[in-house]
């Protein structure tokens, strides 16, 4: 397996989610105010939600449902609900476009 085109980074919203599935996984990637774009999994752990439904707000990504926030970087929810982590996805940017390889997860 190996990395995705996903899209050009000027697609990307800054403070925005889009959803995106690659080889069946369901990854958020969120372009932070920053400029940093991130990929996290996309589907909260609290419930089958997924997560690019909902609010990005300073590191992390919030559930729409119960209000859990996931962080951007480490994957890890910031309060209660959810208390499982998401998986966390490198992200690559080559020639303006946002790669993401779906089989390889960040140990963070
Ligand atoms: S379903 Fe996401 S916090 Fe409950």
């Amino acid at each position: 397996m190996s990395a995705q085109k996903v899209c050009p980074l000027d697609e990307l919203a800054p403070d925005a989610a889009r959803r995106v599935v690659l080889d069946g996984v369901a990854i958020a990637v969120v372009r932070d105010s920053s400029g940093a774009v991130h990929a996290i999994g996309d589907t909260c752990t609290h419930g089958d939600i997924s997560l690019s439904e909902g609010f990005v707000e300073d590191d992390g990504l919030e559930c729409w449902a119960h209000g859990s926030k996931f962080s951007l970087t480490t994957g890890k929810p910031l309060n209660l609900p959810a208390y499982e982590p998401v998986p966390v996805f490198a992200v690559e940017i080559v020639d303006g476009d946002v790669y993401i390889d779906p089989a390889v997860r960040l140990e963070v």
